[in-house]
């Protein structure tokens, strides 16, 4: 990130406040967004002590345009997306983000959110729980996961976290694995809910009218569906020439805006993931926006 005495640094989920901690130390001027009003409440109250150099934001990221310094013209120096929900809202039972503790069915990020899980697993039509289980959870056994929840919620509607989980666990069957067998679907259930893979789409898009030139933007993705999402659009803004097989020659690109800076994702080593294990799937990729963006 470079962060630096003198830079603006929008941290697009502050959650916890790590991230922008090291910004702050660094000597940086931060603002923290979170749609979580209880994470803005939590951390603000943690970085209090940087006086003027923190403050915050309650929104989703997708509007990054409508954070008043940037609706003023201010360009930051760069921006951080730290995707997922964090440690303390996976740990909150009351949360209903976890199959691994009692709590409603919610798992909603913030007030924002436009559905509660309850509402998607007892509302939903089967064919939509399947697309969501499949596409957003990678789960192969999302069919039968699915018919097993259509067939309990005929009985009774579902209302905390643990009937979900243990419906999912016996439609799946079989001796369980490292991880629960209700992980990918409660994972599917998170974004679906919280809308995530379009706020992203939509916050990648706004990058480049929030940064100043030379401005850097860092995502750290925990999925294959997010990663691939801002890999892709990396390499296409980083690329000067687009190609086509119809054409006789490849073309100026008109989006190209950014120089990548990570080939290859940056991932956390073993003793990283050891002190964290939460850690283990984060993938980090970084590009900075050109002087003179297309
Ligand atoms: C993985 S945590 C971030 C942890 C943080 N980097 C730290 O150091 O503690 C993700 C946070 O981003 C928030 N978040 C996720 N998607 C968001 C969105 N579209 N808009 C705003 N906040 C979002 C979540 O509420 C959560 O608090």
């Amino acid at each position: 990130m470079e962060a630096a005495p003198g830079k603006w640094i929008i941290d697009g989920t502050l959650g916890g406040g790590g991230h922008s901690e090291m910004f702050l130390k660094a000597g940086a001027r931060v603002t923290g967004i979170d749609r979580d009003p209880e994470a803005l409440a939590h951390a603000g109250a943690r970085l209090a002590a940087y006086g003027d150099r923190f403050s915050t934001w309650q929104g989703n990221f997708r509007d990054l345009l409508e954070i008043p310094e940037i609706r003023e013209g201010g360009k930051a120096d760069g921006l951080l997306l730290d995707l997922g929900v964090s440690s303390r809202q996976l740990d909150s039972a009351e949360r209903g983000f976890s199959f691994m503790r009692d709590g409603p069915l919610d798992m909603r990020m913030g007030p924002g959110s436009p559905r509660t899980a309850a509402q998607i697993v007892n509302e939903w039509d089967e064919a939509d729980l399947v697309r969501i289980l499949f596409e957003f959870g990678e789960e192969p056994k999302s069919r039968r996961i699915a018919s097993a929840i259509v067939r309990e919620r005929e009985k009774r509607p579902f209302t905390t976290t643990l009937e979900l989980a243990a419906c999912i666990e016996k439609a799946v069957g079989g001796k369980r694995g490292k991880t629960h067998p209700a992980t990918r679907a409660f994972q599917a259930i998170r974004m679906a809910v919280n809308e995530e893979l379009e706020s992203l789409a939509k916050a990648l898009d706004a990058a480049h009218q929030v940064l100043r030139p030379g401005g850097r933007l860092l995502v750290i993705t925990f999925h294959s569906l997010e990663d691939r999402m801002v890999k892709r659009f990396l390499r296409h803004r980083s690329s000067r020439f687009v190609d086509d097989p119809g054409w006789p020659e490849p073309r100026p690109n008109p989006d190209f805006q950014f120089e990548l800076l990570t080939r290859k994702a940056i991932q956390p080593s073993a003793s990283e993931c050891n002190l964290n294990p939460r850690a283990r799937s984060a993938k980090l990729r970084v590009a900075r926006l050109l002087d003179t963006p297309a």
